[in-house]
């Protein structure tokens, strides 16, 4: 087998972010295409045959019948955060491709095809939804919507998507590929510090936290930073400060709630320019969607107060929400009996991040697979991985896939 992290070193130049540190690789930028381009050369390299869908995922095939109906799936996303990590999604990738490679050295000979995948824009961080590629396979949005999403640039999806080749007339629900999806497996590196607390190189997932994206734009009277007055202004980055802190407030009052402005942006952006309006992005998370509806609202209600005050006025536009998923409970013990052979007592372990892994789930049995991140940290430059462990992870997950062919 070559070592994961071999696998890795060929794409650590790809989508370095020289301003932010890591890398930003968003989907459909000449980074991501350069990462899809080896990503095919290495199923080739592994005698798969590879075809992209009418929703730009990417299969790499290990065709063991006639039919890929019901076939074993594998695979996680290639795309990043700005400034994210190396592992988040490619370490599943890479995962996928090792074990293949111990599969064949097993001598292994499947009864169902097998299948490694790369999803598009799991983080939404190009074009605000994330996701998209099981989103759209599986037909939990609308293909309309995701054509008309644009970039920091304006770019539409639709013509980002025309540019890479993938004709948008024809993303949407996909019946052939929801059909061929028997099972699903992603591996990904941890998002915590949960594998750190238990000692563990390894862990079976057991459910995604329920989250959802909202954009709350706050608009006021732009105008001169010099001439206007402190007490005649309506300035909507003041409102939009005492909205930050009341998120905090907020959901720290709420057990297991998780809420985030990690993004804001002031219109037009001037340093002598009181704003016109500010756009920020709120990240809530629970496992209650009523409890998670219901902070939302508070913080709704709250951000209308703060802008009426300051003479400003707040507006909520949902971008995408995911229930909370608990994945197959079949397919999670059948993991847990593989990993007891090289991983006696291997734990389970709940994600609060979101994975293609939990959309899937509304078509088929998914599961999930996690490596021990020894920095606890993710979604910026320090997430890690020891190559020990992405080796572990590797052949975990070619253990479960010996047993599920
Ligand atoms: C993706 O990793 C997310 O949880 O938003
Ligand atoms: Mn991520
Ligand atoms: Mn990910």
């Amino acid at each position: 087998m070559q070592t994961v992290s071999s696998v890795l070193d060929a794409i650590s130049d790809i989508g370095r972010d020289t301003a932010r540190g890591g890398y930003s690789r968003g989907v459909h930028t000449p980074a991501e295409r350069s990462l899809r381009e080896w990503f095919a050369a290495e199923a080739h390299a592994r005698g798969l045959a590879v075809e992209t869908d009418r929703n730009g995922i990417l299969w790499a095939w290990w065709d063991a019948t006639a039919s890929r109906d019901g076939a074993l799936v594998t695979g996680s996303h290639l795309d990043s955060v700005p400034g994210g990590g190396a592992y988040d999604g490619p370490l599943g990738v890479a995962s996928a491709l090792a074990a293949v490679d111990l599969l064949r050295e097993r001598g292994v000979t499947p009864q169902r095809s097998l299948a490694v995948t790369v999803f598009p824009e799991e983080e939404g961080s190009r074009f605000g939804v994330s996701c998209l590629g099981s989103r759209l396979l599986t037909g939990s949005i609308d293909p309309d919507a995701v054509r008309a999403l644009t970039d920091d640039d304006g770019t539409t999806f639709a013509e980002a998507s025309a540019r890479a080749g993938i004709d948008p007339a024809h993303l949407g629900r996909d019946e052939e590929a929801v059909r061929r999806i028997g099972d699903f497996v992603e591996l990904h590196v941890e998002q915590g510090r949960g594998l750190i607390d238990l000692d563990s190189a390894i862990a079976v997932g057991s459910t995604m936290l329920g989250h959802g994206r909202w954009r709350l734009s706050i608009s006021g009277q732009g105008n001169h930073a010099g001439t206007t007055l402190m007490a005649d202004r309506a300035d909507p980055m003041i409102a939009a400060a005492q909205v930050v802190l009341a998120v905090r407030k907020l959901a720290s009052e709420q057990d297991g709630a998780r809420a985030t402005v990690g993004r804001l942006t002031p219109v037009p952006g001037g340093t002598n320019v009181i704003a016109s309006r500010v756009d920020l992005w709120l990240d809530v998370r629970h496992e209650d969607d009523a409890v998670k509806a219901a902070l939302l609202e508070r913080i709704h209600g709250q951000a209308q107060r703060i802008s009426a005050f300051e003479g400003c006025r707040a507006t909520l536009t949902e971008e995408s929400t995911s229930g909370t998923v608990h994945f197959d409970g079949a397919l999670r013990r059948t993991l847990g009996n593989s990993l007891a052979r090289s991983f006696p007592g291997a734990p389970t372990l709940p994600t609060g991040a979101g994975h293609d892994a939990g959309i899937l789930a509304a078509v088929a049995p998914t599961a999930m697979l996690f490596v021990r991140n020894p920095t606890g940290i993710s979604h910026s430059p320090e997430e890690f991985v020891e190559r020990e462990d992405a080796d572990a992870g590797a052949v975990a997950l070619a253990d479960v896939l010996e047993d599920l062919l």
